[in-house]
């Protein structure tokens, strides 16, 4: 996918109104179709503010949760909107900086076709989830069934025919079942599966649909932002013509996303199942997570766990931090995240942030 100049993801704040609030929706209805087993290791690709790294870690039981997202800004917000246990990171899904075969999961939550080759993303998604492991992400159908944006591209093509260029249900041809499969198993995946996933878009009234795309971000926003006022009151105009109301004013649409997953081909006992303690401790080195002091706990984050590897005192390092060469290395490898510090930070204790040196 060419990314186009409107393509915004900077404020994270702003993004809650015009998306995450249908985005979590999609989520939750994502982490029931996949149905996984607890104990596992997600890594939530394209993380945003955090949506599906906060439903994993809510609903999931997951062992551990790390997400990535290239935005500084959605990342920002990630990390003051999900529970503490959960780690956000600022890198590209194009190059993941984690090791080989070292998650259970890896999802993305409609980020796929804003990436610029959704096979290699996915290729790349494959190489860090374990042999049997689950590759699996969701988009909207922007052609047909995510129904504000496809009544807004409709709006904006009316008033404007050069819109049409920036017309999502055009520009993103992976968003669709077919095509996902497709993506899926040239990715090398096996036993890939598809499905709709529908939630209820209900916006108050017209100003509550409205008024998110003055806010900049994502393509609809960023193509609004790009016009002048007259010609946003035009396409405003055209949308409240075209959307239905209900008696009270409120506009009840729906939002379709489509949902796609596979595993990485086993050759005997595939499940999504979580790795055994000894697997597991295969799959992560000799290296269990900080504070892990129990089979299937995360951790405390800047707590520091009471174990018999010394795991509390690398953690006290940390939480002053100072990690030190050691403690940094272990927490590494712990993670299989390469190329990232941990900082301390005041409000969220041990962060993650990603540095120069991969
Ligand atoms: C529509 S948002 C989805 C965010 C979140 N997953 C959700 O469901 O709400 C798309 C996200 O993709 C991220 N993104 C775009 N290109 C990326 C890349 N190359 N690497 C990592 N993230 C990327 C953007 O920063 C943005 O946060």
């Amino acid at each position: 996918m060419k990314e186009q100049r409107f393509d915004v993801w900077a404020a994270g704040a702003t993004y809650e109104r015009y998306m995450g609030r249908w985005s979590r929706l999609a989520a939750e209805e994502f982490a029931t179709w996949l149905n996984c087993a607890d104990n596992l290791r997600w890594l939530d690709v394209g993380c945003g503010t955090g949506v599906l790294s906060a439903v994993v870690t809510a609903r999931c039981r997951p062992r551990m949760v790390v997400g990535i997202d290239r935005s500084e800004g959605f990342v920002g917000s990630a990390r003051a909107a999900v529970p503490l246990s959960t780690h956000c990171i600022v890198a590209d899904a194009m190059s993941l900086p984690v090791r080989d075969e070292t998650w259970d999961v890896a999802v993305s939550g409609l980020t796929l076709n804003f990436l610029p080759e959704p096979t290699a993303a996915v290729a790349e998604m494959a190489r860090v989830v374990r042999t049997g492991g689950l590759v699996a992400a969701y988009v909207w159908d922007y052609a047909e069934g995510m129904g504000f944006l496809r009544r807004f591209w409709d709006a904006a093509i009316e008033t404007d025919p050069s819109a049409v260029a920036l017309d999502e249900g055009r520009r993103f041809a992976v968003c669709r079942p077919e095509r996902l499969s497709k993506v899926w198993a040239d990715a090398g995946l096996v036993d890939v599966s598809t499905a709709p996933i529908e939630v209820p878009t209900v916006f108050a009234d017209f100003a509550d649909l409205w008024e998110p795309f003055l806010a900049g971000q994502g393509p609809a926003p960023g193509y609004v932002a790009s016009l002048t006022p007259a010609d946003r009151d035009q396409v405003r105009d055209a949308l409240s013509a075209a959307v239905p109301r209900r008696l009270d004013g409120s506009i009840a649409l729906t939002a379709r996303a489509w949902a796609v997953s596979g595993r990485r081909a086993v050759h005997s006992g595939a499940s999504c199942a979580p790795a055994a303690p000894e697997e597991a401790g295969g799959a992560l080195g000799d290296h269990r997570l900080p504070g892990d002091h129990r089979p299937g706990s995360l951790g405390a984050r800047g707590g520091g766990g009471q174990n018999a590897h010394g795991r509390s005192r690398i953690l006290s390092r940390c939480a002053a931090g100072i990690p030190g060469r050691a403690a940094e290395y272990r927490l590494r490898r712990s993670y299989g995240v390469c190329g990232a510090v941990v900082r301390k930070s005041r409000t969220r204790g041990l962060t993650w942030e990603r540095n120069s040196s991969k």
